[in-house]
């Protein structure tokens, strides 16, 4: 129908080898390791659920999906809906808008990293906000030690991009673009575009280089109290974990729990909420569920 609004995709990228955390992931995928108290997938899924996002597409090698299939079944008892769709090799990150392609053609799309955890307060509204733009795309920054290890920006005082470099070895500034990026639906032919880097890889950094030469690239801040981690190393998995274990045991409130962002977002009542923490029968995640609706 002309004028309407198509709703927001989210593509949750999980592929991947793994290498740097052998021999963690000879069985397991990285995404599906515990980050303290739940799997690691939980909190890309629970960051795109809290800002609005409904429909997702979790992009994995074909060995891995069917774990995620069994982690996360179809979304439903979250009042989502999960697709699936198998990425045979790590052929870059920008290459998820073509394996999700029947799933996000005309619509605006999301894109989250599988291992990057985001944390902190105002950041839900922050990505509110950034999928009430239709029009361009919006990355983020977020300072760091070391910026060789990432994506890098430099933007105006009005949020226009000016610079992006992926891993530079001198780098323009120290503010790295995590792996949370949302897109109108433009993303889908530019990713198409696109020719595989000299590491033979879509470069997800190309693609943001596209949408700032056309001047529709916004990227903001990720307030200083934030936290961006991710677990792709073994010492910053172990981090991520004592992060989320040191804020949960001061507040009593867990991190990315997908029953209770489901609940808060209203995706599902309180009478499916009480029924999730049933089934989960006596552990302490399921006193925490049944707490909420009391309390
Ligand atoms: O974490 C943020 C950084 O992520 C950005 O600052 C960089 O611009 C971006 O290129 C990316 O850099 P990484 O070196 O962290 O990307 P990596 O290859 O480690 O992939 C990140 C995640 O995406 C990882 O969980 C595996 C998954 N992945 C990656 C590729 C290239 C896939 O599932 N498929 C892929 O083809």
């Amino acid at each position: 129908m002309p004028g309407e609004k198509k709703s927001w995709k989210g593509i949750i990228l999980a592929g991947g080898s793994g290498t740097r955390l052998y021999p963690l992931t000879v069985a397991v995928n990285k995404q599906l390791l515990p980050v303290y108290d739940k799997p690691m997938v939980y909190y890309p899924l629970t960051t795109l659920m809290l800002a609005g996002i409904r429909e997702f597409v979790l992009i994995s090698s074909p060995q891995a999906l069917p774990q995620f299939q069994s982690c996360l079944g179809d979304g439903s008892q979250w009042g989502i809906r999960i697709d699936y769709a198998a990425q045979p090799a790590p052929e870059g990150i920008a290459q998820a808008f073509i394996i999700a392609e029947k799933f996000i053609v005309g619509h605006p799309t999301a894109l989250i990293l599988g291992d990057n955890l985001f944390y902190g307060t105002g950041l839900s509204s922050q990505f509110q906000r950034a999928i009430g733009r239709r029009d361009g795309a919006t990355i983020f920054a977020y300072p760091v030690q070391q910026p060789e290890a990432f994506g890098i920006v430099t933007f105006d005082g009005e949020g226009a991009v000016l610079s992006l470099e992926e891993k530079p070895q001198k780098a323009r500034s120290n503010l790295a673009v995590p792996g949370l990026y949302f897109y109108d639906a433009d993303v889908l032919e530019i990713a198409k575009a696109l020719k595989p880097s000299p590491r033979g890889e879509l470069e997800i950094t190309d693609l943001n280089r596209v949408y700032m030469e056309r001047g529709k690239l916004r990227a903001e801040m990720l307030g200083r109290g934030s936290a961006w981690l991710d677990g792709g190393t073994p010492g910053t998995l172990f981090e991520a974990s004592q992060f989320v274990m040191v804020m949960e045991q001061r507040t009593g409130l867990k991190i990315a729990c997908p029953e209770e962002a489901a609940y808060r977002m209203e995706f599902i009542s309180a009478n499916a909420l009480l029924a999730l923490s049933r089934q989960m029968r006596n552990g302490e995640y399921a006193s925490y569920l049944q707490k909420m609706i009391t309390s």
